[in-house]
């Protein structure tokens, strides 16, 4: 028997530094749907995930809550494993880089390359991002000392150290990029990294002795290996590279895709491939680098209180739905919007509407009109050619997509068939038929409509796990293997004379109204607020007459026999001044204290009630109402320009 062609996905291994959200369920749900998708097509196709257990940051965390790393790690990857277990992920393979395939592994690439010459022992003075374990030198960082990544402060490390030899192979990777011009997708991306390496590649320190939480250098074991060396073995280390087995390594290695979040891409493009080149082993086929999912513009993070939790909106609204959401959503490449609206849109348009629905009317019609039996088709007509032509070009349409992973594209593609089959019926009106006693044609439509459902139900189940099989159930070819296969969308080709078994819904309706209500029970009547004219127009010179400072508020109370007054204490740089403002009834005092507020500081004094104002405080005011403009940040006495 001939061997089936071999296909090799990875995913990233994930830190179990927290609870998984939907960005990360993205990563593996493409994965694991092009996993399933050659599957179809006759490969022997390998998946494989995992967690990142390493690092100072896991260390840290778990010291934070009085743990040793492995207790504190131990239930998140669980979490994690019970997460894909919900998305029907299906890995061949899952590797914890704290298993003993994985420790012996990295310390035999270690070895390797250091006995090559190209790690070498010196002393590393630099700079550190613990949250993005990454080494950055001073020209590197952001204004302010700030990671370039993340933003966040970095520490300073000077410690003795192994370093790579990255610098060494900067041309071999400019030549192999060139002549694999696939290497690096998308293009935006590839370039990217060419004007990276272009500008000289630095060696890289690959060791640590300031903490422990890592793999030991055999030689030299108070240093532990640094933890992106450590983690990016893992995807041969999952293979068997460095024990004595090495089946799977000569069966599945090179990787055909590494899937990656886009702020990862420079290590598995760069670093990765040079770490293999100087150990002498083939460069993965392609490295992909999907964009962001993003909520409300920004990041997901715990701080802002915003991720999302799939576990929960698959509760909601099933495995299906969400994993085509999350295919459907994300253009190749580039980040896209969460919303739980745009998620329920999703599921209401393309599933009940249009996929759904199809299947539902052409089951409901062939009940009502031909008992539930599919019967052979026997006349023609244009719109059955328009609607089989293009039934015929959707697979290759869709397989050009999906094989470069542009699930949004290939989804598009399919879905214009689902449109297309709506419209047939429409067009064709098999009830016209029936009551017109035309026969031949009413039964030569629900075929057509029976074959399509078929085929797009083939092309979908990579991306669906549950949803065929209750299809097959209500088409009634369940037991007919032969029809659900890749190979048979080559023809057109329903089974005749089987018995339909109508059923529920494939996807409910989902009421967006009520979700909205419970999401965001905000703003019963939108009315367009009252703005005030704009005034008369002023020259810039009047308008540098006017002083503004930020003023710290020391001091807030209310006027005695005042309703609407406040005084304040300020502090305005160097001095102090006193403030009358006219916002008693819209804030109480206490809130104001503390507060960087904006001052027009050259206003002539005036007194009220008694007190002299040095100044007048400033609030944007709409609709009667006022709230203090702030400089969040800044102490009283700078500038406001
Ligand atoms: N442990 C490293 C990877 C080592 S691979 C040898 C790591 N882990 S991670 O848990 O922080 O991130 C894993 C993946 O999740 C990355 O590819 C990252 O891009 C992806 N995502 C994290 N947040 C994401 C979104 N909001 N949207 C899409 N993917 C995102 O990095």
């Amino acid at each position: 028997m001939k061997e089936k062609k071999t296909f090799y996905i990875t995913t990233p291994i994930y830190y179990p530094s927290g609870s998984p959200h939907i960005g990360h369920a993205y990563t593996t749900v493409a994965a694991d749907t092009m996993t399933r998708y050659k599957k179809m097509r006759g490969y022997d196709a390998r998946f494989l995930t995992g967690t990142d257990e390493h690092g100072q940051k896991i260390q840290r965390k778990a010291a934070s809550e009085g743990k040793t790393p492995i207790e504190y790690i131990d239930p998140i990857v669980d979490v994690f494993k019970n997460l894909w277990k919900t998305l029907m992920i299906d890995y061949s393979d899952f590797i914890r880089t704290t298993e003993p395939r994985h420790i012996k592994g990295v310390q035999q690439i270690f070895q390797t390359i250091y006995e090559k010459g190209d790690i070498y022992k010196s002393e590393y003075e630099g700079w550190y991002c613990t949250p993005c374990e990454t080494f950055f030198t001073e020209r590197q960082l952001e204004e302010g000392g700030l990671c370039p990544d993340c933003h966040r402060p970095v520490e300073k490390m000077k410690e003795e150290s192994y370093f790579f030899r990255m610098s060494k192979y900067a041309d071999q990777w400019l030549k192999f990029v060139e002549e694999n011009p696939d290497f690096i997708q998308p293009e935006s991306r590839r370039n990217e990294m060419i004007n990276f390496v272009k500008q000289g590649l630095e060696d890289l320190c690959v060791s640590r002795t300031s903490f422990d939480w890592g793999i030991p250098i055999t030689i030299a074991p108070k240093h532990v290996i640094y933890v992106w060396f450590d983690a990016l073995s893992n995807y041969i280390t999952a293979l068997g590279y460095g024990s004595d087995n090495d089946e799977l390594m000569q069966k599945y290695w090179p990787a055909d895709i590494h899937l990656v979040g886009k702020d990862i891409i420079r290590f598995h493009t760069i670093i990765w491939p040079i770490m293999l080149m100087a150990a002498g082993l083939p460069l993965p086929k392609k490295v992909i680098g999907h964009g962001w999912i993003l909520v409300g513009d920004g990041k997901m993070s715990k701080s802002m209180g915003n991720v999302i939790d799939p576990v929960v909106l698959v509760d909601k609204y099933g495995v299906d739905s969400i994993r085509y959401f999350l295919l459907r959503e994300l253009p190749y490449g580039l980040d896209a919007n969460y919303s739980e609206e745009a998620l329920v849109n999703r599921i209401n348009i393309d599933l009940a509407n249009d996929y759904g629905n199809l299947l539902s009317r052409t089951t409901a019609m062939l009940q009502k009109f031909q008992g539930g039996i599919v019967k052979a088709p026997v006349t023609t007509d244009d719109i059955d050619d328009a609607l089989l032509a293009l039934m015929e070009e959707t697979p290759a349409a869709v397989e050009a997509c999906f094989d470069d992973m542009k699930f949004s594209d290939g989804l598009a593609a399919l879905w214009k068939l689902v449109a297309a089959a709506n419209k047939y019926i429409d067009e064709a009106a098999p009830w016209a038929l029936n009551k017109a006693g035309n026969f031949d044609r009413l039964s030569t439509v629900m075929y057509n409509l029976c074959e399509v459902i078929r085929q797009v139900t083939i092309l979908l189940a990579p991306v669906m796990p549950t949803i065929p099989a209750k299809v097959w159930q209500q088409l009634g070819i369940s037991e007919m293997a032969e029809y659900h296969t890749w190979e048979s969308l080559k023809e057109y080709t329903f089974p005749v004379d089987v018995q339909i078994a109508r059923g529920e819904p494939l996807f409910p309706r989902i009421d967006l109204a009520s979700l909205i209500i419970e999401e965001k029970p905000v703003v019963e009547e939108v009315k367009e607020p009252e703005y005030e004219p704009i005034k008369e127009e002023i020259s810039i010179d009047d308008f540098a007459k006017v002083d503004l400072r930020t003023a710290t508020v020391l001091a807030c109370e209310k006027v005695p026999k005042s309703s609407k007054l406040l005084k304040f204490r300020l502090k305005v740089g160097a001095e102090e001044r006193t403030v009358v403002s006219g916002v008693a009834k819209h804030y109480e005092p206490e809130q104001l204290v503390g507060k960087n507020m904006v001052l027009i500081a050259n206003l002539k004094p005036v007194t009220i009630f008694g007190i002299e104002s040095q100044g007048m405080l400033l609030y944007a005011e709409l609709d009667g109402k006022l709230e203090a403009i702030e400089a969040p940040t800044v102490k009283g006495g700078a500038t406001v320009k």
